[in-house]
């Protein structure tokens, strides 16, 4: 299972990427803004400076919504460098980017997808990644952990090569639930990432041997 963070902190990249166990980044136009990464220019230089932190798939979106714009902007992403994946919203003219890119040889990750359906027209026109947002899915009432048991099921029937990418993965126990049903990949903030080493057990069993081999050593 590869482990991607969701944000355009470059301190909170480099904390995980740190820790040994970071595959890759996502970002989103809200999570630039967050950042106060405005400008086109700004934006690709942040796309650089977090691409120089990682090794791989820095997930870069477009902001355009119809085939030639998105053509665009997908291209000059693209070129920033070899680990940009350009990230194309689940739409009409979207699927035709995919495909587009994808006889171009540049890998997609398809964003805000939140149905089955989507998520086959996506892996048919060859993108590379598929985000479904399973929180925004629970937030409305909905259960986003059973769209990633769906779509898992379907790529695994047909052996299609799309990577199934959990987004809005908003804590531990949904990573948790998404490596069970065997999403290739999640994406979530850095304490999502950190809250998996908790727990009260392992605090107290080192404070009791840091305090034995204390008492042994006077
Ligand atoms: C995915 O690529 C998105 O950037 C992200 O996971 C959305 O998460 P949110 O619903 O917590 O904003």
């Amino acid at each position: 299972m590869k482990f991607f963070i969701d944000t355009a902190n470059l301190d909170e990249i480099r904390e995980a990427y740190d820790l040994g166990v970071l595959d890759g980044v996502t970002t989103n136009p809200s999570l630039m803004a967050k950042e106060g990464i405005t400008g086109p220019d700004n934006i690709l230089a942040h796309y650089k400076a977090i691409c120089d932190i990682v090794d791989d798939a820095v997930s870069a979106e477009v902001i355009s919504t119809d085939f030639d714009g998105m053509v665009k902007e997908g291209k000059a992403l693209a070129k920033i460098d070899d680990k940009i994946v350009v990230k194309i919203p689940m739409i009409k003219d979207g699927i035709k980017a995919i495909k587009y890119f994808s006889s171009e040889g540049i890998r997609t990750n398809c964003t805000l997808v939140f149905s089955p359906g989507q998520a086959i027209l996506a892996a048919k026109a060859g993108a590379s990644y598929l985000s479904p947002f399973v929180g925004r899915l629970d937030d409305i009432g909905f259960d986003g952990l059973e769209l990633i048991e769906q779509i898992v099921l379907i790529y695994g029937n047909y052996g299609f090569e799309t990577e199934v990418l959990a987004a809005s993965v908003r804590h531990s126990m949904h990573l948790i639930k998404c490596a069970e049903i065997g999403a290739d990949v999640v994406t979530c903030p850095l304490k999502v990432i950190t809250g998996l080493l908790s727990h009260p057990l392992t605090d107290k069993g080192l404070a009791q041997f840091l305090a034995d081999h204390a008492k042994g050593n006077n």
